[in-house]
């Protein structure tokens, strides 16, 4: 590779290094920006007449209370971050009084309780019959329908589990609750228009509209795979479509953040006294709560796909109609793709293979995987999850896995890896950066993590990228492909990979 060209890799660090230094004071387009997030939230009034210092102050200062931030009452680092955290996109202005409301009426007892229900209830609005049909609308094309199903049935129990409320899907219209999913603006308001990958996921509306509303720009996933959780989002949309507010306790389900299933209650003691505000307990008394753990997979869809592959010697793989967590290449040219614990091999040839366990060729691997690479220059097979990584060459190496994010600096769960010929090293992709990682010892090398502004053209949050026997670096994401021509450092193609690149395997496969 020619030096110029090596140039733009290297040496322009230390350009920025000088330009980075200088301490960061809130640009005012990041100060219009935080305006536009308090107004859209319900924190400050209509900022179209200019706003006044102390107004936008107390603005922060109310939006650090609600996410259990330090009060200061400025734009600091952790507040600008929370204010970018993946979230729900229906308004917090009620969400503290609501919760005094709640809490008043537990500290006063029931009595108080009944007269504050008549004074208050009006306001978010509830439905007064018990029995509630629902309607899947659409949903998206690379998550199977019975799994849908079966996710937002296991939401709607949550509510039902602990409330007098009773659920039924409806498979047609009329329904009273209905959960579409939409691209970008969708005639609710531009307030409302969906904000593409992150930001706000989804919103809904309050009883008795009985609309949510799912962002279809995100990555959905119901299986341990990458991508969002749609059964948790499901779940807290629910919520507003039964009267429910958002909540400033930090483990409820109604609070306004994105959250991951753990080993706790999906529902915290705060979304439970609200539903049972509105619609009482459950008439056989106690509730029933199942950790969050459980809720991580929906119909192992691979046991299915695998049985069925495997019998009919189907040609169309499952990853073909749905995006995939990691792929590469090897020196043979045979392609690895990785998707939940299961990955497929397709031959130079074309011949694809699996879905096997990826436990059977790599012992030792996790469930499933963030990035896997393969290195040519010394033939082992790179995988990443989470902080760690492991080598493989060709079995798992004494010391493996590592916890490489702190070791070596690398980024959590790296949203891609590749190895890269003109750099001779593993390079690591996470959101709008790239860190180039020494394969020996698991160190990023000097001058990185650099922006992605580098790799002309690439988008962030790739699932995965390699190089082409054809010369050229591929970039995957969700459906689409980005081609990289390593000597003009630029994008120079683009399109849709299950139908337009044959070497995928996937030709075959019908793109409905
Ligand atoms: C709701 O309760 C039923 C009956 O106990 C149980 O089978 C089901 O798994 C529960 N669903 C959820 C989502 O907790
Ligand atoms: C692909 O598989 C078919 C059938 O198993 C076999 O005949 C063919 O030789 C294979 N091609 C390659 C390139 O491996
Ligand atoms: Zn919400
Ligand atoms: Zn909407």
């Amino acid at each position: 590779m020619a030096l110029a060209l090596l140039a733009r890799f290297l040496w322009m660090p230390l350009v920025q290094l000088g330009a980075g230094a200088s301490i960061a004071s809130p640009e005012p387009e990041g100060l219009q920006e935080a305006e536009r997030f308090l107004e859209k939230y319900g924190y400050l009034g209509s900022t179209h007449r200019g706003i006044r210092p102390a107004e936008f102050s107390e603005a922060v200062r109310e939006f650090q209370w609600v996410s259990h931030l330090s009060l200061s009452g400025k734009l600091d680092a952790s507040t600008v971050h929370q204010m970018n955290l993946p979230r729900c996109g229906v308004n917090d202005a009620r969400s503290f009084a609501a919760w005094k409301e709640r809490m008043d009426a537990l500290l006063l007892g029931r009595r108080a309780e009944k007269k504050r229900r008549k004074r208050y209830s009006h306001q978010s609005g509830q439905w007064y019959k018990r029995h509630l049909t629902y309607r899947v609308v659409n949903w998206p094309w690379y998550l199977p329908q019975q799994q849908v199903r079966l996710a937002v049935k296991a939401a709607f129990e949550l509510w039902s589990n602990v409330s007098s409320l009773v659920f039924w899907e409806a498979t047609s219209d009329p329904a009273d609750i209905r959960l579409t999913f939409f691209h970008g603006d969708h005639n609710d308001g531009t307030d409302n228009a969906f904000d593409g990958p992150g930001g706000a996921l989804a919103h809904a509306f309050f009883p008795r509209r009985g609309e949510a509303h799912f962002d279809n720009d995100e990555r959905w996933s119901l299986d341990s795979s990458k991508g969002r959780n749609l059964f948790v989002v499901v779940a807290h949309e629910i919520g507003h479509t039964l009267g429910l507010e958002h909540s400033p306790v930090r483990s409820a389900l109604m609070s306004p953040y994105y959250k991951k299933l753990g080993k706790d209650f999906v529902l915290s003691w705060d979304d439970i006294l609200a539903i049972q505000n509105l619609y009482g307990k459950p008439p056989w008394g106690s509730t029933v709560q199942l950790p969050g753990k459980l809720f991580a997979r929906f119909h192992d869809w691979s046991q299915d796909i695998e049985g069925r592959e495997r019998q009919e010697g189907n040609p169309s793989a499952h990853y073909c109609r749905s995006f995939f967590d990691a792929i590469t290449i090897d020196l043979e040219g045979n392609l690895y793709i990785f998707k939940g614990g299961y990955f497929w091999t397709v031959s130079k040839g074309g011949n694809t293979t699996g879905p096997e366990l990826l436990r059977t060729k790599w012992p030792g691997l996790p469930s499933t995987i963030d990035a896997a690479a393969f290195s040519e220059e010394d033939g082992k097979f790179y995988f990443f999850k989470g902080g760690r990584c492991w080598r493989y060459g060709p079995s798992l190496e004494a010391g493996f896995p590592q916890k490489c994010s702190s070791t070596g600096d690398l980024p959590r769960h790296p949203d891609a890896a590749l190895y890269f010929q003109p750099l001779r090293h593993l390079v690591l992709f996470k959101g709008p950066k790239y860190y180039v990682v020494n394969e020996e010892t698991f160190q990023v090398e000097p001058y990185y993590p650099r922006s992605l502004r580098d790799w002309g053209g690439v988008p962030a949050m790739a699932n995965g990228a390699l190089t082409h026997l054809d010369g050229f670096v591929y970039f995957f994401r969700n459906d689409g492909f980005w081609k990289f021509d390593p000597d003009k450092l630029q994008v120079v193609a683009s399109g849709k990979w299950a139908p337009q690149l044959p070497w995928l395997g996937c030709q075959a496969v019908d793109p409905s």
